[in-house]
This record gives structure tokens, sequence and C-alpha cells, in this order.
């Protein structure tokens, strides 16, 4: 590409999906670290949730997903779902010449970089614990890992219904990390696009010298580094942000405006 055709690709937007409004959480994280960059996020709510989906499934919809964004002519896509990248990322990437970010490395390399004691546990849905991928990055970067994983699927509909404290999500927190809290490990991973809500009551489980680590603010960082390596970084944009979604759940604005952490103004229908 020359400069005129790179600086004008450079001021497209980045793609960003996620099975629900999770993701949300990530595009919060764009917006503070890349403020001048346009954003269009894609939130597939008519078929949230995928943790608990086959991985054929999954790949299914995380190809649609990236094709829909694709026509909105993103130069870069982040999967924000880690269901998504678990079962979907390699696939995206041999399929589309489209540079793709997922949450799963950047948080995998943070938390083997993290670890002294290399006891990590690692939280996801039933989807990405099960596909193996957190345990399989984490013992490449740190071969004497001992990785202990531990599926929550009640935490995304808690997350949902707005019970981020209180006695039923620490009562569910409690049962779901007794095994890990015996485990003695050092870093846990919040390996869901919904737990970093519930990081309080996560925490609570734990002693102080326990480190959380979530996967926005690593993936983001890792995008900035390839945008600016390709010459690709938007460095006079808006920062516009536009969000879409294939269904319309009943408090999605609400549920939204809270992993954005500021009110969600318009969001669109998109009809498959
Ligand atoms: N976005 C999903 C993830 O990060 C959580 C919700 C779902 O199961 O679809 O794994």
């Amino acid at each position: 590409m020359d400069n005129k055709a790179l600086l004008k690709h450079s001021k497209r937007p980045i793609g960003v999906f996620d099975s629900g409004l999770g993701g949300l959480t990530v595009v919060r994280e764009l917006t503070r670290t890349l403020p001048h960059e346009d954003i269009v996020y894609f939130g597939d709510l008519a078929r949230l949730p995928y943790g608990a989906k086959s991985k054929k499934q999954i790949i299914e919809f995380s190809v649609n997903n990236t094709l829909f964004l694709l026509r909105q002519k993103v130069k870069a896509i982040i999967i924000a779902c880690n269901s998504s990248a678990s079962s979907a990322s390699s696939y995206l990437r041999r399929l589309f010449p489209v540079p793709i970010v997922d949450v799963i490395s950047a948080t995998a390399e943070e938390a083997a970089e993290l670890s002294r004691t290399g006891r990590i546990a690692v939280l996801g849905t039933k989807a990405t614990i099960e596909s193996g991928v957190y345990q399989a990055k984490i013992k490449q970067l740190f071969p004497r890992a001992h990785v202990i994983t531990q599926s929550c699927p009640l935490f995304v509909p808690l997350v949902e219904e707005g019970w981020l404290l209180g006695k039923v999500t620490s009562g569910v927190a409690e049962h779901y990390l007794k095994s890990i809290k015996k485990a003695k490990v050092d870093v846990v991973v919040l390996g869901c696009t919904h737990y970093p809500l519930l990081k309080t009551v996560i925490k609570k489980a734990f002693s102080k010298k326990v480190a959380l680590v979530e996967s926005a603010p690593r993936t983001v960082a890792d995008l900035k580094k390839i945008l600016q390596d390709q010459g690709l970084l938007n460095v006079e944009g808006r920062g516009r942000l536009s969000i879409f979604v294939s269904d319309k759940s009943r408090n999605f604005i609400e549920i939204g405006s809270r992993f954005l952490g500021e009110p969600i103004r318009s969001v669109k229908i998109v009809k498959w």
C-alpha cells in the first residue's frame, strides 16, 4: 500500500464482536486507549449464550459475525468473546486476511507473566474450559505451570440480571471457587467477558495476594501494537462508536451501559 492508501485504510473502524454485550468491556478499554479510533461493535444477542454450544456452532456464528464486521469495512477485528476465541480464532485467522486479535492470547500471556508460583486458575464458560486453549497457551509460555480450571455457567445469567453483589452471587462464587481456593493459586484468569463485573465477589473468595487477570487491557494493547506496526493507527479521528445487535433482549440498554461504563445512546438491530 502506498502512503495515501495506508492513511485512508487507517481511518477505517476497528470491529469488535461478542456473543452479547459483555464485549463492551473491551470497547470501554479501546475508547480509553485509542480515543481516535472508530469502533463497530456487534453483539449476537439472538444467539447468546455461546458458552454452552458446540464448537461447530460457535465457529459458524463467529464466521457470520466476522463477515458482518468486514461488510462494515473494518481494518482489524477483536474477538471479545472467550467462547468464540477458544473455538474459532485459528479458523477465522486462516479464513480472513485481516488482523484478528482475540482475548485469550493476550490474557494467557499476562497470566503467565504475572504468576510467580506457576499455579494459575482459569475461570470460563464450558466451551472455553473444555477447549483447553487457555491451558495450552499458558503451558506454552510457562511449561512448569499448573493450570486449574473451573467453568462457572451461572455467572453469566447473574451478571445479565445485574446481581453483581449479594448473598446469592457470593454463594454461587463460593461454590465454584471451592476447589480453586484449596489449590493455592497466585493468579486467577477471568476468562469470560462477563466475569470482570463480578470482580468484587470473586476477589473476596481469595487472599489479597491473588491477582485477577481480565482480558481487556492487554488485548487492546496487543491490537494497538499491531496497528502501529502496520501503520494503521488512527491518530486524528473522532472516535465514533456504532453498536449493532442481532436482537434486543429485554434490558439490554441497562446491561450494555454497565459493561460500557457509560450510557448507550443508540443501538441498531441487524437482520441476517
Ligand atoms: N461472551 C461469552 C464469553 O466470553 C460469555 C457469554 C456466552 O456464553 O455467550 O465466553
